[in-house]
């Protein structure tokens, strides 16, 4: 067991944890925060996908000792009100199904945008590559980006 320091969504937390625990599960048993989701646990859905220091990472296999002082973005600290543009734009077309990979989705979408604003059709394809949504929304996903990247 180790102590750590964490900065999530702006507010510092300190755990004391096995150094191996991956982050998804600092943040959904430790902090009780459950927008990151679960999906495979091996970085090949894209559904555990959080922002540290502005880039996406699949946090299921992320360890809380590899952390050190970068910053973590959740789903829950992406906004203050839930208007990134990314959101309002998922808004707008009413993007998700189940919702299960949505987070996800969101996450990688605003990294994507925040490197490259106005990503074209094959650009969006490859930064989205690895986040995998069942209920098949991919067209509205694009679609929103889209509009996002005019938002943004
Ligand atoms: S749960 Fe992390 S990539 Fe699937
Ligand atoms: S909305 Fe259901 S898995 Fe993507």
């Amino acid at each position: 067991m180790a102590t750590f320091s964490l900065n999530i969504n702006g507010k510092d937390h300190q755990v004391e944890l096995d150094p191996n625990t991956p982050i998804l599960w600092v943040l959904r048993d430790h902090l009780n925060m459950l927008g990151t989701k679960y999906g495979c646990g091996i970085a090949q859905c894209g559904a555990c996908t959080i922002h540290l220091d502005g880039i996406a990472m699949r946090s299921c296999i992320l360890p809380v000792s590899a952390i050190k002082d970068k910053k973590i973005t959740t789903i829950e600290g992406l906004s203050e009100n839930g208007n990134h543009p990314v959101q309002q734009a998922w808004l707008e077309h009413d993007v998700p199904q189940c919702g299960y990979c949505q987070a996800g989705q969101i996450m990688s979408a605003a990294a994507l945008l925040k490197d490259n604003p106005n990503p074209t059709d094959k650009e969006i394809d490859a930064a989205m590559n690895g986040n995998i949504c069942r209920c098949g929304t991919y067209s509205r996903i694009k679609k929103a980006i889209k509009t996002a990247s005019e938002i943004g």
